[in-house]
């Protein structure tokens, strides 16, 4: 009796303890929608900005960027990547060494990559040659853009090496989406 009394004494003058209770749980669901529409927005922003290592980054026209077929990667170390030219296709690979962590080099003269670590070597493309890692090199994903900023293609899912069928073609590195390299292929004991 007592706690109805009290309810009823917080309501204001003509209007019902029913009606007071409903606007009371109206307002708590609005506030209750604005805050998951406030965390909604929040999740759908981009997390990096353009050109922030975990963001994407604008690279240019295909025909001015790549290396030549074969040729030696291109470092870009403000991306963490190497672009890689093969005649299957282009690749950007992280720098970083499958095995713990080292940033490893590429060594022109043994036309590979060699990490100073613990001696793991990988082929242009990545491909696990020898020591201690435990897979292929890590890789990005590529979009291929026209002019227009319409992707024309990008790498598949399980990073294999993308064709370049323009040089006009504008290449964007993706450094927030990072495919694993393949399980070693190690001689058997
Ligand atoms: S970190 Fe590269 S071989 Fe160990």
């Amino acid at each position: 009796m007592a706690e109805a009394q009290a309810i009823s004494s917080t309501a204001t003058p003509g209007v019902s303890r029913r009606e007071f209770l409903t606007y009371v749980w109206a307002a708590s669901m609005a506030l209750f929608m604005l805050e998951i529409g406030a965390v909604s927005v929040l999740f759908a922003l981009p997390r990096f900005k353009v050109g922030e290592f975990g963001g994407i980054f604008p690279f240019g026209r295909a025909g001015e960027v790549l290396p030549k077929v074969g040729e030696d990667p291109k470092e870009f170390p403000e991306a963490k990547i190497w672009l890689v030219n093969t005649e299957k296709g282009i690749l950007a690979i992280y720098k970083v060494c499958t095995h713990l962590g080292c940033l490893y080099k590429w060594v022109p003269s043994n036309f590979r990559f060699e990490c100073p670590c613990h001696g793991s070597k990988f082929q242009l493309d990545g491909t696990y040659i020898e020591g201690p890692a435990p897979r292929d090199l890590d890789r990005f994903v590529i979009y291929l853009k026209d002019s227009t900023g319409r992707v024309v293609a990008q790498t598949d899912s399980q990073g294999n090496p993308l064709p370049v069928s323009d040089p006009n073609l504008l290449i964007e590195v993706d450094t927030g989406n990072k495919i694993e390299g393949k399980p070693a292929q190690k001689p058997r004991a």
